[in-house]
Parts: structure tokens; C-alpha cells; sequence
């Protein structure tokens, strides 16, 4: 029978990587000792803090990781809690000890795509296409972030079933996690249903702080479900992320598509991109298979094709996805409808633009962006 070694459990808890951080439990000073006594093992490890969301994770699989080597015995796996210090160390160790934390996907190398959700107007299903495009996103095996930057009307983290809160690891806020994705939302600093009464620079204020301040780790697409207009927490995000896309949510309603046009000319003085055009509560699937266009037609068609004259690039229509009120109820209950019913057309229809939107991580960097739209 093969000997228990430190050095084989050290090398088994390699493979543990920290829930949060994305990163192996050794590199990130989470180990507080390894004890073997024939083939029986202690193992302690550090959380950031006492009340770790991950806590049960944590053990769990570092119990499982040391419980699969060979000829092992009983695994016992405590914890501890860093100090003040060691918080520190982790945090230098993650982000650096710039004074001021920097925005990483403002970062020129930064492979994360990033995408504002804009309308004109407001109850278009901005946050629903955000919750449903990023989950099922996440579910895809891709890192997924939500920024909720509707600081007055925040809904991301009902949508998404979010109770758990942020915690802090020195100045870092690690954000929760829902369906797979990293949230953060004005939500989780406010007491129950507190309205928020911000002027504009606190609002510019929020905003950076959820991008420097969170640590996202390394993403692949980072999702900014804005508030309904053209105002200030539009211009701040082009101000602090010039690399954001616009997502641009409209229903089929000619009304409609006037304000969102308005809402995608912004990018002309921002001059950010339009990645595309998203038509939602189109046609109504009725029980018998007929469809009933209670908002209207073509909207979502008017907007693409006129965004595409103003800013001289291609704005596609990425999709349209369908009035269901299936897709409110599940929103309603924080469970996404590409998540508990992936087979429905609405469900369907949503996956059709995540597939647009997705572009792998290592042909980004600094090349065009493969949907046929040219910066302007
Ligand atoms: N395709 C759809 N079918 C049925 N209901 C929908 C659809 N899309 C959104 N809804 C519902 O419409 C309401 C408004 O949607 P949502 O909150 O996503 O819009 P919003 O654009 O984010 O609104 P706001 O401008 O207030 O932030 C919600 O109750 C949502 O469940
Ligand atoms: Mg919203």
C-alpha cells in the first residue's frame, strides 16, 4: 500500500480552487496545515472570513480532493479564519497594492466582454434578457458577471433568486454568486426595500465602485443591465468601461423603436459600439400554435436598420423573443426560463442571441469582433 505523504495532499489541494476567486486554495494562502499520522490526515484551511457563503463548499471539496488519494484513512478537514493581515496579503496577492483600484475591463489587454443592456424606455425586459442571457451563458461553461447599474429600480437579484449577500476581503467586495453568475447590485448596500435617492456623481460613484472595487476575477462576458433612458448612468459607464457594447432592448411597437433609436444614438457622442438589437415581447405563442402580435410588428427591424444608417456600421437584429408570461413568472420566482424550461421557444429564442453574442475569450483581444459591425 503507497504511503500518505504532505506532499501528496499538498498536490491534491492544488486541485481545490477557492469558489470565489476562481483560484487553487495553495496559491492563495488558504492551507494552515497538513498533519498525516499514518494514513490518517488533518487538514486545516483559512477562510477570508468567519462568515463564508462558501464555507460548506470549501470543506467539502477539500475533504473529497484528499479523501480520493490512495490508501488514504480518515480525512478531518477544520477551518480558521485569516487575520487582518493574511486579508491583506491576499488581497496585494490578487490585485496588486495600487492606491486606487483600477477598472480591469478598462484595461487595453482586458479579454472580458462587456456588454450595456439600454433602452429608450423603461419595463422593455431589459433586466429579463440580462438574467437570461447570462445564465444561460454561465450554464454554457462560460464566466459570467452582472453589474445591475439600475441603481434606483434595481431587480437583478429578485430576478436571479439572490439572497445571499457580498462580503469583503480587506477593500475587495466578493460579489455573490446566483445560477453560476457573479452579481452585484445597489440592492445588497441597501436595507429591505429602502428607496435610493442619488444624484448623479454618486450615482458615477457607484457605478466605478462596482467595477474596480468587486473582484470579478477573470471574465468572459460581463453584463450592465442600465436603468430606461439616455441619462447619467449611461454616460458614466461609457466614461469608465469605452470598451462596453450596447445591447439594444426594444419591443415590436413603433413607439418603442423611436426611443430606443434614441437610445442607441447616444453611442454617437459616446462612441461606443452597438453590438446588436434585441426585439422582446414580439409575437405571443398561443396554445393552439397561432401568434398574436399584441405589441405590434417590425420594431426591433426599424431599430437595427436605422442604427445601422446613424453610426455607418452594421447593427444587427440579434433576435426576437416572444410575450410569454411564463418568461415573467420565472423571473418573478429568480429562476430564469433558460435555466427551468430550456425547450420552450422563449427559451429558444433567448439561446439564439447568446450564441450571436458569444465570441471565445482568446480570438478577442484586440481583433474585430466577428458579428460583422464596424467601430465607428
Ligand atoms: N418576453 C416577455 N414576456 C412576458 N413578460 C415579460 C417579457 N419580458 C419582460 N417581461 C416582464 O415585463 C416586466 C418588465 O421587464 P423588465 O423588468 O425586465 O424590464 P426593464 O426594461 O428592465 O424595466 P426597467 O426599465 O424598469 O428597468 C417584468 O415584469 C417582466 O417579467
Ligand atoms: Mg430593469
Amino acid at each position: 500500500m503507497s504511503q500518505v505523504t504532505e506532499s501528496a495532499v499538498r498536490s491534491a489541494l492544488s486541485r481545490v480552487e477557492d469558489p470565489e476567486i476562481g483560484k487553487p486554495i495553495t496559491e492563495l494562502g488558504m492551507v494552515k496545515s497538513i498533519a498525516v499520522n499514518g494514513s490518517d490526515v488533518a487538514v486545516e484551511i483559512y477562510l477570508t472570513i468567519a462568515a463564508c457563503p462558501m464555507k460548506t463548499t470549501l470543506t467539502t471539496n477539500t475533504q473529497s480532493a484528499v479523501e480520493d488519494l490512495e490508501g488514504i484513512g480518515t480525512v478531518t478537514v477544520t477551518t480558521d479564519v485569516m487575520s487582518d493581515e493574511q486579508r491583506r496579503e491576499l488581497r496585494t496577492s490578487l490585485r496588486g497594492d495600487a492606491a486606487q483600484p483600477e477598472i480591469p475591463f478598462a484595461r487595453p489587454d482586458s479579454t472580458t466582454r462587456v456588454y450595456a443592456v439600454a433602452s429608450g424606455k423603461g419595463g422593455v425586459g431589459k433586466s429579463s434578457m440580462t438574467v437570461n442571457l447570462a445564465t444561460a451563458m454561465a450554464a454554457s461553461g462560460l464566466r459570467v458577471g452582472i453589474l445591475d447599474a439600475d441603481i434606483y429600480g434595481h431587480s437583478i437579484p429578485d430576478m436571479l433568486g439572490n439572497t445571499d449577500n457580498p462580503h469583503q476581503v480587506d477593500d475587495m467586495i466578493m460579489p455573490p454568486m446566483a445560477h453560476g453568475v457573479k452579481i452585484i447590485s445597489i440592492a445588497h448596500f441597501v436595507e429591505g426595500n429602502a428607496p435610493v435617492v442619488w444624484r448623479g456623481p454618486m450615482l458615477h460613484r457607484a457605478i466605478q465602485q462596482f467595477l474596480a472595487d468587486v473582484f470579478w476575477g477573470d471574465l468572459d462576458v460581463l453584463f450592465m443591465d442600465l436603468p430606461p433612458g439616455t441619462g447619467d448612468v449611461a454616460i458614466s459607464v461609457a466614461q469608465l468601461v469605452p470598451s462596453a457594447e450596447l445591447l439594444i432592448v426594444t419591443t415590436p411597437q413603433s413607439a418603442a423603436a423611436t426611443v430606443a433609436e434614441r437610445a442607441g444614438t447616444i453611442t454617437q457622442q459616446t462612441r461606443q459600439r452597438v453590438a446588436g438589437v434585441i426585439e422582446n415581447m414580439s409575437a405571443m405563442i398561443m396554445p393552439d400554435g397561432s401568434t398574436m402580435e399584441i405589441f405590434g410588428s417590425g420594431g426591433g427591424e426599424v431599430v437595427a436598420e436605422r442604427l445601422s444608417v446613424l453610426t455607418g456600421g452594421e447593427v444587427p437584429l440579434l433576435g426576437q423573443v416572444p410575450l410569454d408570461p411564463k418568461l415573467r413568472e420565472h423571473g418573478d420566482e429568480g429562476t430564469p426560463i433558460v435555466l427551468s424550461e430550456p425547450d420552450s421557444p422563449t427559451a429558444q429564442a433567448i439561446k439564439v442571441i447568446t450564441d450571436k453574442l458569444v465570441v471565445r475569450r482568446s480570438s478577442l483581444a484586440g481583433k474585430p469582433l466577428g458579428l460583422g459591425v464596424t467601430r465607428h
